[in-house]
């Protein structure tokens, strides 16, 4: 995405932020459910968020932010195009399932919660996601692939990698052929 275009989004984000804001109460108490009402509409909390939330309950952006990453369930980044999900529960914790984590992160150059800064790929953990007799197991946007191998998680980058290039020049030819 062009920087402009994220700018324009996320000014965007912020105003719906603010709109939101006025349907809570100022109490701490109203922090969590804020937080999450943010993350619904959004899928993560972005920085500007914590400073405009922090503003309307008067407190910190230090204590938002300790708040927020008290509990697992808020992100940080905006999700990828692809967001890559790694089980972690037990069974495939048991087979591997960090190894598979740590072959993504090494891959993309993202660590676990992250977004690529192309905004391509995200990355973060679930926990069992019901099919542990394929473990260990990781989803590509909603696709389950089981019996997770680092060999395999080269291939799913390199398939991603391959749709998206094919993609750019299908656009790039239809776009020479409206001039
Ligand atoms: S623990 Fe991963 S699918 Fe159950």
């Amino acid at each position: 995405m062009l920087d402009q275009d994220r700018l324009t989004e996320e000014k965007e984000i912020a105003e719906d932020i603010r709109v939101g804001l006025i349907h809570y109460g100022k109490a701490r108490e109203d922090l969590i459910p804020i937080l999450q009402m943010i993350q619904e509409k959004h899928a993560y909390l972005p920085p500007f968020a914590i400073q405009l939330v922090a503003g309307h309950l008067d407190l910190s952006p230090s204590e938002v932010y300790g708040v927020a990453t008290f509990y697992n369930q808020f992100r940080f980044h905006p999700p990828g195009r692809n967001p890559i999900k790694v089980c972690l529960g037990t069974a495939c914790h048991v087979r591997g399932g960090d190894i598979i984590m740590e072959n993504f992160e090494r891959k993309l150059e993202i660590k676990e919660g992250e977004t690529s800064p192309d905004l391509e790929f995200s990355l973060d953990r679930v926990a069992c996601v019901g099919c542990c007799a394929l473990a260990p197991v990781a989803l590509v946007k909603d696709t389950l692939h089981g019996h997770m191998a680092p060999s395999k998680v080269e291939g799913l980058i390199l398939q991603i990698d391959m749709a998206r290039e094919k993609r750019e020049k299908e656009k790039k030819d239809s776009d020479h052929a409206d001039e």
